[in-house]
């Protein structure tokens, strides 16, 4: 007997049902394989969550393997079917960078986009081919940009003074009769505005992101004539958690016209990146495009553009974060006080909160939750959950509509594999929670929980000090 919870998730026995692969995973609230067992408990990739929690302890984020490769398999099927030229999708790897997740995602034939020195060592430590690998950025350090050309990734130039950052390297290199060739790509301002919160938008021209296209003359004619500097290709991204797909489409044509001016000045430019940005269900009303159709829209106009130009496809990039991971992760949490203000509200309390989830307090973002152990009673209370920190504002979902709850249940935040741990932090020296990847009844640790020891790992006490 299958029934169906309000935020759907099939009731379905005690019996392992398989994914649902005819959806797009940003469109659902929940991991693919979730299913409520004969116990009325909340199962993911066939693992009881109760059961996790007791195993690996409290909270805990939980990653079903089988969304996060079948998010990958839909972009990169996706592109393939749709774009007649080369393509490549590659993770931006901010959403959640760690060396499972990144060797999850390099297995289904994703490269990888990183915007740091930690998170560009976390990639190449999973084995992640660097010619899959692009560097972002708007103030690379010195360091890292060595540690990329060294690795043989591609740099994704941001400004003036990361290219003649990367002239004096390459100079300085060929003095020591090490001759560079350093591969690039440009990133451009496209100026096009999007509706999504004011923080997570980039693409208008008012950004700290970025060449200012009105720049491109002079941009393009110095790279032109620098030998060291093998620019392959193009980038923008617009922002994050869009629905519309205008703006994307919008974006591509923009980048095909850029593509048209460069080679004027003899580039030799064969790549566009078109970003990422694709959004989400985090709840019930928002209603973003299936990958299918984004990658599709984006597709189209590219290769309309470029035959209205007579040009060659270049090889086409994308690099979403959100859409391929978000959904895939649910945070699970215990049940601890309630404070009842009457006639106001009633708070309810979990063991974790702003640290490991800092999106709501920044962003006021909205998320869905359900209780684990009580997949089949009635949503008979509406509630405010509660992080534990010490701040008022710590608070994870406003009016959640929840079953009666006690001390001790579990509560699943969903949705909470995109911009979850990379942002979390130890406020308040919370340790950050473990995560395991769940396939197939299966649990593995992917990252471990931190311990009070770890929280004073890299605490000093000079002598003085001292006792
Ligand atoms: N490429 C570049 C250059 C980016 O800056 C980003 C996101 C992406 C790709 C991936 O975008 P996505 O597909 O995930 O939308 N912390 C914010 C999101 C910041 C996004 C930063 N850039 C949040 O929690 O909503």
């Amino acid at each position: 007997m299958v029934s169906t919870h309000p935020i759907g998730v099939q009731h379905a026995g005690s019996q392992y049902l398989p994914p649902r692969r005819n959806t797009s995973p940003n469109q659902e609230l929940l991991p693919l394989t979730a299913r409520v067992n004969s116990h009325g408990c909340l199962e993911i990739g066939g693992c009881d969550i109760t059961t996790l929690v007791q195993q690996f302890g409290s909270p805990l984020y939980i990653l079903d393997e089988e969304t996060l490769r079948l998010a990958c398999q839909q972009y990169r099927d996706a592109c393939k079917q749709y774009y007649q030229g080369e393509s490549q999708v590659l993770y931006a790897s901010k959403a959640w960078n760690c060396l499972a997740v990144c060797a999850i995602v390099a297995s289904e034939g994703l490269g990888i986009d990183v915007v740091s020195g930690g998170e560009l060592y976390t990639a190449l430590s999973a084995g992640v081919n660097p010619e899959k690998i692009y560097l972002h950025g708007n103030n690379k350090s010195r360091s890292e940009l060595n540690l990329a050309i060294a690795s043989g990734v591609t740099i994704v130039v941001d400004n003036w003074y990361e290219l003649k950052t990367l002239v004096e390297i390459a100079q300085e290199s060929a003095e020591n009769s090490d001759p560079q060739s350093i591969p690039i790509m440009l990133r451009l301002t496209p100026g096009i505005e999007c509706h999504t919160h004011e923080y997570i938008r980039t693409g208008h021209l008012d950004s700290k992101f970025g060449f200012d296209p009105n720049d491109l003359d002079e941009v393009f004619t110095f790279v032109s004539q620098q030998s060291a500097l093998n620019c392959v290709g193009l980038h923008a991204h617009i922002g994050s958690q869009i629905f519309e797909r205008q703006p994307h489409q919008d974006l591509a044509q923009v980048m095909v016209q850029w593509l048209q001016d460069a080679a004027k000045y003899g580039l030799n430019v064969t790549q566009l990146n078109v970003g990422g940005g694709l959004g989400i269900r985090y709840v019930e009303s928002d209603d973003p495009p299936s990958i299918d159709e984004w990658v599709k829209a984006i597709c189209e106009v590219v290769q309309a553009a470029c035959i209205e130009a007579n040009l060659p496809l270049p090889k086409l990039l994308c690099e979403p974060g959100r859409s391929l991971i978000a959904t895939a992760c649910v945070t699970a949490y215990t049940i601890g006080s309630t404070k009842v203000v009457p006639e106001i509200r009633t708070y309810v309390a979990v063991d974790g909160g702003m640290s490991d989830n800092p999106r709501p307090i920044t962003y006021q973002s909205q998320y869905r939750a359900v209780v684990a152990n009580k997949m089949s009673a009635p949503l008979t209370e509406t509630v405010t959950i509660a992080g534990k920190h010490c701040e008022s504002g710590d608070i994870l979902i406003k009016n959640a509509q929840l079953p009666k709850t006690e001390p001790g249940d579990i509560l699943v935040v969903m949705g909470t594999g995109a911009y979850n741990y990379s942002m979390a932090s130890n406020y308040n020296r919370l340790s950050r929670p473990a995560a395991v990847v769940v396939a197939n009844g299966e649990a593995n640790l992917i990252l471990q929980r931190e311990t009070y020891q770890d929280l004073i790992r890299q605490d000093c006490l000079p002598e003085r000090l001292k006792k």
